[in-house]
Parts: structure tokens; sequence; C-alpha cells
């Protein structure tokens, strides 16, 4: 990962950056990374703002040899940022949010977006971003109980360089054992998603449940196992479900 890495000062989206390349120009493991982005593009469409010259954000190109798991990929990223959190300090508290945050002392610390590149409709690339919150120490009113950086939970300014080469190398290893062991990489992912095992609240399709869930984990399709009350496993998909702990 990274052996292809293209740095740019200013970039609209390090995602569509990719995205736009010509196939013969991406191959596997390239990193782009900007340090100024200006149309950063989230999850529903929402945007990624990221102050200049304090932040990582970035992105990477798969090529999965099975076109299965995409989701599961996205959150073995999610769980190598919070093993890259916690070997900076144990001290916060750091949580995958299914299905594609990670959170510090329960506020977002970083994002992932996954966007598969298709050739006719076969998934031909998977490009993965990450923004990292890392340096920035204000967030705008509207934000700030909801985000947060590195810098403000550990109190300490980070080296982005350092912080970057050690989580794309955790990374690496991750999606190698995604390859090799999807049921290992499961369970570790499932300790780290916040809510794990506990009872929590449901938002499906936008309407709160009255009843409460007990967090399962998730599975091999990136589906999240809820059991309820009557003792039923239900599944659900993230674009269903949001969860309310
Ligand atoms: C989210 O929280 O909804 C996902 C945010 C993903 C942001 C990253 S920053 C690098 C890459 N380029 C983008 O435009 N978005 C992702």
């Amino acid at each position: 990962l990274g052996r292809d890495f293209r740095y740019f000062r200013s970039l609209p989206s390090t995602n569509t950056h990719i995205k736009k390349l010509d196939a013969d120009d991406v191959e596997p493991g390239m990193v782009v990374l900007t340090d100024n982005q200006t149309g950063g593009r989230g999850q529903y469409d929402r945007n990624w703002i990221s102050e200049a010259g304090q932040n990582l954000t970035f992105s990477m190109v798969f090529k999965p040899q099975t076109s299965d798991g995409f989701h599961t990929l996205t959150l073995a990223c999610a769980l190598a940022l919070v093993e890259q959190v916690e070997s900076i300090s144990e001290e916060p508290c750091t949580k995958i949010k299914w299905p594609n945050d990670v959170l510090v002392n329960g506020k977002k610390v970083a994002g992932l977006l996954t966007e598969a590149v298709f050739i006719g409709n076969r998934p031909a690339r998977l490009v993965i971003g990450i923004g990292l919150n890392v340096n920035q120490q204000e967030y705008a009113a509207q934000l700030s109980e909801k985000a947060t950086s590195l810098q403000i939970e550990m109190e300490k300014q980070i080296a982005r360089e350092e912080l970057l080469s050690n989580l794309l190398a955790r990374i690496e290893h991750k999606y190698r054992l995604w390859h090799q062991n999807q049921a290992k990489l499961l369970i570790h992912i499932n300790r780290k998603i916040d809510g794990y095992g506990q009872w929590v609240g449901l938002k499906v399709n936008g309407a709160m449940k009255q009843d409460s869930y007990k967090l399962l984990g998730i599975n091999e399709t990136g589906r999240l196992l809820l059991l309820n009350h009557e003792g039923g496993i239900e599944s659900f998909s993230h674009e269903q479900i949001r969860i309310v702990t």
C-alpha cells in the first residue's frame, strides 16, 4: 500500500480524483493524499470539511479478487484506524461506529467513504477514502458536539507523516487478514463496534423503534445482526438503520 503515492497540495476530493483516473493509470495499492481537500465528500451526500494542513485526507485503491465483502473491507480499515489511535494512547475510548465512522470518547474522529468503480456491471476497483481529524483544534459550533480530533482528545500534537505511514501498514495487514481469515477479522471488528453486546435503540428507515435490540455484531456481508426481545435475530443493511446508543 502506497508504493504509488501521489500527493497534491490541494484537491477537491481524493476519492473523486481516483475515480476519474484511466483504468490503465490505477494500480491496486495506490494512495492519493491531499493537504487541502476543498470538496470532500461523505456518506449520504454529506460534505467532509477538514481544515487545511492539520488532518489526513486520503484515498486508497483496492482490487480484491472477489467482489463480496466490500462492507467488511471498509470495517477492516476502520479497525486499523481504531488500533492506530490506541497505539498512540490507550486512554481515550476508541470505537467503530457502524457502518463507517470512528469515535473517540463518543465523538467522531474519522469517517470512511467506500466507492466501487464499475466497468460494465463488474466492480473494477474499490476506492476507500479516509478523513482523519488529527491536529485540528476547533470545530464550528454545530459540529463541536459531534466532531473531535486526536489532538483535542489526547492533548498533544501528532506527527501526521508518521501517523499515516503506520496507519497504511496496519491497513495492509488488515487487508491480508480480510483475504485470509474473515471469521477472525469479524471477531476483532465486532469487539470494537460501539454498543456491541448491549441493548441499543434503533431507527429503521428514519422511524424510532419502541423496543431496544441487542447488538450482536456484523456478519460476513457487513450486515448488522440484532437480537429482538422475542429471541429472534434480525439483520439490517446500513441503508435501513441507524443505531442510537
Ligand atoms: C463520512 O463520514 O461520511 C465519510 C467521510 C469520508 C471523507 C474522506 S476524506 C478523503 C476522501 N475523499 C473524500 O472526498 N471523502 C473521503
